[in-house]
This record gives C-alpha cells, sequence and structure tokens, in this order.
C-alpha cells in the first residue's frame, strides 16, 4: 500500500523539505510553514506544529524523531527497513522499493548506471528516492557503495591507492584527506554511505584481500582509523553535509587473520576462512583497530566478515562465523565497546551460516546484525524474518533496537529533510584539485627497497628503457574494485595517467617496449615495472586461479633481459602484495614497491626523478619465499627479505634506511 504526496523532480535538493511538509500534511497534520525553516512556531502555527508528525520535526533532538517513528511502524515496514537489495534487483520495476518497503539499496562492484557518469548516478539514485518517498510514512533510503579507494564504480572519479599503499605513506592526515575527497565524490553523485574503510589486518599476503588492509601492524591499522573521520567528519551533525557519508567498517573481525587452507567458499583457499586464535590475541590483532573506529572516530556502520573464529582458549569450541557470533556482534561490539551504530550484513552473507535459510535469519538478527545485504532474494528475507517475529523467536525487542540504530543514521545523514542528492559538488569528480592530492599519495606510498650507486633519483637527461606490460596499464595499477568487482586490465575504462606517461612527463628521451623486444642499447637507464593483474576477494587468493607470489616468466624474463644490457636497472612491483623477487634483486641496482597506486600515474615518477623524497615504509613483512607465509613483525625467528616498515629515504643524492 503506498500514498503519493505531492514530491519534487529529483535533484530538487533544498526543496525536498517542502515535500515532506506536504506529506506530512498528507498525514493529517498540516505542518506550519515555519517548520521549513525550522523556527519556532507561534500563533496559529502552534496548533500545526501540535498536529506535525513528531518525527518530520527537524528542531526535535533524533532520539525524540526515532521513538516517535518506530511507534507508527508496522512490522513490515520495520523489517523492511532492515532490508537492503542491489539495485539490479529492483531497476526493472523500481515500485518494487516501495511495495517492498526497502530501507537501502547498494551498488555492488560495477552495478552502474548507463551512462557511468556522475550526473547519471546522481539521476539513478534520486530516482529509487523517489520511489521510496512513496511509502506510507516516507522514509527516505539509504544507498551504498563501494568507495574503497575513491569512488571506484564511477568512472572519472579520483582513484586513489589502495589501502596497502596508503599504509605505507604511514600519514593518516593524508588517508583522512583521502576519503574526505572519496566522500565529496561519492555524495555529490547520490550515494549517502561506502562500504568503507576496510580496517582488516593483513596477516598473510596470500589473500586475495591483503591490499585492501592499511598493513599487518594493529597499532598501524588503527592510526589509519582517521579514515573514518575523513568519510563522516569529526561531529554527529556533519554527516548531512554534501561532502560526507556514512562509513562502514570492515570486516569484523579478523578477516585478514585467517589460516590458509580453511576457507569452505567455492575454491578460495583463505578468503572467508577460520581465524584460530585466543580472546587475548584476537582482542590485540583482529578487534583494536575496530575500538578505535568506534571510541574514537564513532563510525556509523561496520559490516561483520564472512570469516570464522575458532577459539583456542575454549576447549572443544568449534568455527563460529562472524554474522552469527551473539558474542562478538552484541557482547563484545555493541555493549562492551559501545558501539551504537548498525551492522550490516556483507552480500549473501547469511547463507553460509548453518541451517535453512529461515535458521540462518533468525541466527543472524539474534546475534545482532542490524540490515542485511540480500542483493536479489529481499522479498525472501522479509518473510522469513516476520515468519520468525511472529513465530516469537526473534523478540521485537530486537527489531525495534535494528530499525532504531538504522533510523538514526537517515536522521543523522539529514535523509528526511534532503533526501535527494545535493550535487553542489558534482563537477569536483575527477579534479585536478583532487588528483593533485592523489598524486601527492601515490608518491608517499612508494617504498624504496634497494638503490645501490644512487642509481635514483633519474636525471630527465638520461635516455631511458622502460619495459613491462604494468608500465603502461591504468586497470593493472589501479587494481580490483576499480569500475567493476574484479578490476579490468586495460586503458579505456576510466581517464588517469599510466607510470610510463608519468616518466614521459619527467623524461623527453623514453622508449617503451613492454616485452623489452625493442634493441636496448644506447641507454643511461633501465627500467623494468613486474606486478599483477587485476583481482578482488577469494578469487585473488594464491593457489586460485593460477594467483601465486611468484613472478610471471614474461616478468623475469624482461628483468634478466634489461638488466643484464643497461648498466643501471631499476625495478619497479605494481602489485596488491609483496612478489617473490629474491633471485632477480641482484640483477637490479634499484627495487621500487609502487603497490596499487590508482589513476595518478605521475605521483610514481615524482620520486623516480626526486620531484618528491622516498618517504614510503612497508606495512607489511616482505618474504624471502611463498613459503614463510604467514610471516609477521614479532614472529619469533623473523628472517624476510624486508622487515616490516623498512624503507630507503632519499634527500637529494643522500639515501638513507629507516624501520618503523
Ligand atoms: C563484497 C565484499 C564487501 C563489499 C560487499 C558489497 O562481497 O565482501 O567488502 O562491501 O560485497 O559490494
Amino acid at each position: 500500500m503506498t500514498h503519493q504526496p505531492l514530491l519534487p523532480r529529483p535533484g530538487s535538493g533544498r526543496r525536498a523539505a517542502g515535500v515532506l511538509l506536504a506529506a506530512a500534511t498528507l498525514l493529517g497534520a498540516a505542518l506550519p510553514a515555519s517548520a521549513a525553516r525550522a523556527e519556532p512556531a507561534t500563533g496559529p502555527d502552534a496548533a500545526a506544529a501540535a498536529r506535525t508528525p513528531r518525527y518530520l520535526d527537524p528542531r526535535l533532538p533524533t532520539a525524540e524523531r526515532v521513538r516517535d517513528l518506530l511507534g507508527r511502524m508496522t512490522l513490515e515496514e520495520k523489517i523492511g527497513q532492515m532490508t537492503q537489495a542491489e539495485r539490479g534487483s529492483v531497476d526493472a520495476d523500481p515500485t518494487r522499493i516501495a511495495a517492498l518497503n526497502l530501507g537501502s539499496l547498494l551498488s555492488g562492484g560495477g552495478s552502474t548506471p548507463t551512462p557511468n557518469t556522475p550526473a547519471a548516478w546522481a539521476d539513478m539514485v534520486d530516482g529509487y528516492q523517489r520511489q521510496a518517498l512513496t511509502t506510507r510514512l516516507h522514509i527516505p533510503l539509504l544507498y551504498g557503495v563501494d568507495s574503497v579507494h575513491g569512488h571506484g564504480n564511477l568512472a572519472g572519479a579520483t582513484v586513489f591507492p589502495h589501502n596497502i599503499g596508503m599504509g605505507a605513506t604511514r600519514d593518516p592526515g593524508l588517508v583522512a584527506e583521502e576519503e574526505h575527497i572519496t566522500a565529496t565524490e561519492t555524495r555529490a553523485t547520490g550515494p549517502q554511505w561506502v562500504f568503507a574503510p576496510c580496517v582488516c589486518v593483513t596477516r598473510d599476503e596470500r589473500w586475495g584481500r591483503a591490499y585492501e588492509s592499511f598493513g599487518e601492524n594493529p597499532a598501524l591499522v588503527s592510526r589509519m582509523t582517521t579514515a573514518v573521520d575523513g568519510f563522516q567528519g569529526t561531529r554527529r551533525s556533519d554527516l548531512a553535509r554534501p561532502d560526507r557519508v556514512l562509513a562502514t567498517v570492515k570486516h569484523f573481525a579478523g578477516d585478514g587473520d585467517t589460516t590458509y587452507g580453511t576457507s569452505t567458499t567455492g575454491d578460495y583457499r583463505i578468503d572467508r576462512g577460520v581465524t584460530v586464535t585466543s580472546h587475548r590475541r584476537f582482542d590485540a590483532v583482529d578487534l583494536a583497530p575496530y575500538v578505535t573506529a568506534v571510541q574514537a572516530h564513532h563510525v556509523g556502520s561496520i559490516m561483520p566478515s564472512y570469516s570464522s573464529v575458532q577459539w583456542t582458549d575454549v576447549p572443544g569450541s568449534g568455527p563460529v562465523r562472524m554474522s552469527a557470533s551473539k558474542e562478538l556482534l552484541t557482547d563484545v561490539l555493541k555493549r562492551k565497546i559501545g558501539f551504537d551504530g548498525f551492522l550490516i550484513s556483507d552480500w549473501d552473507a547469511i547463507t553460509e551460516l548453518p541451517g535453512d535459510f529461515a535458521t540462518q535469519v533468525r541466527t543472524s538478527v539474534n546475534a545482532g546484525m542490524d540490515m542485511f545485504m540480500q542483493p536479489y532474494d529481499a522479498p525472501q528475507f522479509e518473510q522469513a524474518l516476520s515468519a520468525e517475529v511472529q513465530a516469537g523467536r526473534v523478540p521485537m525487542s530486537r527489531i525495534d533496537d535494528a530499525v532504531s540504530r538504522i533510523l538514526r543514521a537517515k536522521f543523522d545523514l539529514g535523509l528526511f529533510e534532503h533526501p535527494y542528492t545535493d550535487r553542489t559538488n558534482i563537477d569536483s569528480v575527477g579534479s585536478s584539485a583532487h588528483r593533485a592530492v592523489a598524486r601527492r599519495a601515490v608518491a608517499e606510498s612508494q617504498v624504496l627497497l634497494k638503490n645501490d650507486h644512487h642509481a635514483l633519483p633519474l636525471a630527465p637527461s638520461q635516455r631511458i628503457y622502460v619495459a613491462g606490460v604494468n608500465a603502461d596499464d591504468l586497470g593493472n595499477q589501479a587494481g580490483g574494485w576499480t569500475l567493476t568487482w574484479q578490476g579490468q586490465s586495460g586503458n579505456t575504462a576510466f581517464p588517469g595517467t599510466t607510470i610510463l606517461q608519468g616518466i614521459r612527463n619527467a623524461a623527453p628521451n623514453v622508449t617503451y617496449s613492454a616485452d623489452a623486444a625493442a634493441p636496448t642499447t644506447g641507454y643511461d637507464v633501465g627500467i623494468v615495472v613486474i606486478g599483477e593483474t587485476p583481482y578482488a576477494e577469494g578469487l585473488g587468493d594464491v593457489g586460485v586461479g593460477g594467483h601465486t607470489l611468484e613472478l610471471s616468466t614474461t616478468d623475469r624474463a624482461n628483468i634478466d633481459r634489461v638488466c643484464s644490457a643497461i648498466s643501471t636497472c631499476i625495478v619497479l612491483d605494481v602489485a596488491g602484495r609483496p612478489q617473490i623477487v629474491t633471485g632477480q634483486l641482484p640483477a637490479a641496482d634499484a627495487f621500487v614497491m609502487s603497490w596499487l597506486p590508482g589513476s595518478e600515474g605521475d605521483g610514481v615518477a615524482d620520486v623516480l626523478f626526486g620531484k618528491r623524497p622516498f618517504t614510503g615504509r612497508l606495512p607489511v613483512t616482505w618474504p624471502r619465499s611463498e613459503a614463510q607465509e604467514p610471516i609477521n613483525i614479532g614472529d619469533p625467528q623473523y628472517d624476510p627479505l624486508f622487515p616490516y616498515g623498512f624503507g630507503l629515504t632519499t634527500r637529494g643524492r643522500t639515501t638513507s634506511a629507516q624501520l618503523g
């Protein structure tokens, strides 16, 4: 049953307040004109104000508005708020949004409008919002997207280095600046909620999501939770601003600390596996960043992990999926740590729990999950949960707690007053100012691991030979979660500068030969760019789809050919994790880890040519061999190729080592 109140054309932004006034009128409560301006009601307005639905009155405290609205909602409306669907499941018939009382939609990786432009994104989200506002209580929609290194789904957005590179910068202020830009580009194009930052602590680089982590040291990851401030601002009132979004720290918890070979998802090896640990070690390694994110940065949302935990200090305990752990979701996170936001399940995550669907739903809701990412089975989820509540197996108090948490976020985001996209900043998407910050981030993320004979910095006058596919491939230097879920090789999907273009912008005499087939005589410097092609999640696990930490045959051949022929040889690694270079390192005079720098290849050239100094430091341990994994700072018999925290700095012609 839906009502058709007067609704503005989407994109009307500020005029939307009038919409809700009109909606309130339809609810039998003529809102005084003054309510739109949130001025105190006087005279005849006082009577009208007395009849205003309290939840539509922006002058009231959020807690009161939540209480009032909750008291008006039916069970179906409440369950609808707990349900998130993929936009693809309603795009053909957007009226399903109201029919299902959906509280949220998401764009999964690659789920984009056509054309994939800022305006089309804002129009798309506003179109869905208009449908949501036709519901009886006109509760606005939350729209979520994975802006994990910039608004990566949007062509033309600024694409920042993935978190592993941001961890190498050791610059929490820069991370906050990155996420403020990302929030600006995301909110201006519609989504008010990002499933970022990942505060996973990567302990085994054979994990396909290692690059989504700021590093292996929980203290470093905790320092980088300034990302939440970048997204949300530092005051609750900031969330309503057009340059802020609701953040989500993920994946709670221990997703990067699972044991290789324990995954039961498809042919994954370690992603979604089992974290075998004691409570004490779990708190120190996996939980710590969440405590900071909640208590220091007041993160508004948390996404539990697909992975499981198995307690070594609880005899006989088996693995418990995070989405089913009442101990961790409710007792620890909500009660002990004080998390007052809401929990969003991962994509279909509850279907990996034991039992039939009704059991999976009941188990996760009762464990403390608040909203459910049910991309294509939202109706079935709603029916199952309704049946569980009516059978008394899920208490209404749990439903009310979940819905209250979700509504509070919507009020804080200002969505009841301004449900449509505020496009004030839409022209800033991919702006030169934003790209300049990303370029600085790329430069600060570069880690110089070897620099014999002062090979670096380069001089623009040098004759330079560049080899390797990853020298000239935007898709490879951006990695996964870029325009599509898995990412893709090539230079056509989005604008940016490749590393080769950056080198050519810095020096006039550059020859490029991807396979090093061109003659190598007559050059002062050879640069060989090695690395990986894009992947995401368990599809990037070592052992899946041919993934390994070893170098490809082509990369080894390029190093052999170029470094044996040209007197000064520099190797760059464009990858989401350390690769095994032990055998090739002696051939190189200099070795740089570039990680996944994103759209601004110029930032790599800036440090290669000394426009900026190398300052980056390893956020993870660099193994001598794949067999050494997992290997982390603090391990006994710690004998890596390069230790956690290592990085050479260059000041002019001086190179010095640093650790930490
Ligand atoms: C994925 C990821 C999660 C992401 C979500 C929505 O499976 O695990 O990080 O936020 O689905 O795309």
